[in-house]
């Protein structure tokens, strides 16, 4: 029998290639990332499953040009570059990755968060500009604690929750605003509180998001809020870069509306050395490497595969959007 056809954007594991060759005829993209969408368009014609990651958008127009594609499988919790609706309509399944790059993405997410407030990555610029001599003074260069302040976790799922546990165990206040309801067992085992959005955002000293990007979330974070935020406060991203107006951000940091961020991802990526983000010294930069740890990236590959085996054979995947 003919070996269905998988198309890779980008290669993974060589466990996960041996487990593909294994069952399909696959071909990998190996030039430039993300992969232009007229060569995808190309590919994507004959293929019964595709493997993809966050860059590469798939759209109604490829999933139109698809004509027996069985499954998508992303190598990513975040699948708003994929159009899920219309793949739903065209009984694509959807596979993602959550769950696996939980801890991966909540020890970034306070890792960042330390490093902003302690000034880690400004204090390694300093030295490795020799500057070092002119912070000597006591009070010349002084960062935040994190015991006692007040942490808003925006979306308490998966990985908003293992944040908080992490900040429980830094003796933080957690308050969080979430769209679905979260159990009192939850809350009490994190010590989190319910808040509503407007107070979460007018009551924290740090805020970690950790929401999709969705119609509803696209550039929530702009001047308005952070008009409302203290001017003590630190705003942290390792969700998506949409979700933040950017710059309505970069002036709120340049004006000192809020005290500093740290960001993981950004509204277009990856981000230019002249982008106006890297002159602000408030600010950290992470190259979106929230699930990059060898441990997760393995896991995340394994579980790409068995979603995508499941869903070329017409079988819901084990992390499915839609069905
Ligand atoms: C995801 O999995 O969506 C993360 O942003 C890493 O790409």
């Amino acid at each position: 029998m003919k070996k269905k056809r998988v198309f890779l954007t980008r290669t993974l594991h060589d466990f996960a290639l041996k487990e593909l060759k294994k069952r399909y005829q696959i071909e990998i993209h190996s030039g430039k990332i993300p992969i232009p969408k007229i060569k995808l368009e190309l590919k994507i014609k004959n293929i019964d499953g595709l493997i993809c990651f966050p860059y590469d958008k798939i759209d109604k127009e490829l999933i139109d040009a698809a004509k027996n594609l069985k499954v998508i499988s992303t190598y990513s919790v975040g699948f708003d570059h994929i159009d899920t609706q219309y793949a739903k309509k065209k009984k694509i399944r959807v596979g993602y990755t959550p769950e696996v790059l939980t801890d991966a993405t909540a020890d970034l997410a306070f890792s960042l968060m330390i490093d902003v407030l302690r000034r880690v990555s400004e204090g390694d610029r300093i030295i490795r500009h020799g500057k070092w001599k002119q912070i000597y003074g006591a009070y010349d260069y002084v960062g935040t604690d994190l015991q006692g302040k007040t942490l808003g976790i925006f979306g308490l799922g998966r990985i908003g929750g293992t944040l908080a546990k992490r900040a429980k165990a830094f003796d933080m206040k957690i308050i969080y605003h979430n769209r679905k309801d979260v159990s009192k067992n939850k809350e009490k085992i994190l010590g989190a509180k319910y808040v509503t959005f407007e107070k979460m955002i007018t009551d924290s000293d740090i805020i970690s998001i950790h929401v999709p990007h969705t119609k509803e979330t696209n550039q929530l974070f702009d001047m308005k809020i952070f008009k409302k935020m203290k001017k003590t406060a630190f705003l942290i991203n390792t969700a998506r870069g949409k979700i933040i107006n950017e710059k309505d951000l970069i002036t709120a940091l340049n004006k000192k509306i809020i005290a500093g961020a740290a960001l993981d991802v950004y509204e277009s990526e990856p981000i230019s050395k002249n982008h106006p983000l890297i002159k602000i010294q408030n600010v950290v930069l992470a190259p979106h490497i929230g699930s990059s740890t060898d441990e997760t990236r393995a896991k995340m590959a394994e579980l790409t595969v068995k979603n995508l085996n499941l869903g070329i054979n017409g079988k819901s995947p084990i992390y499915s959007v839609g069905y």
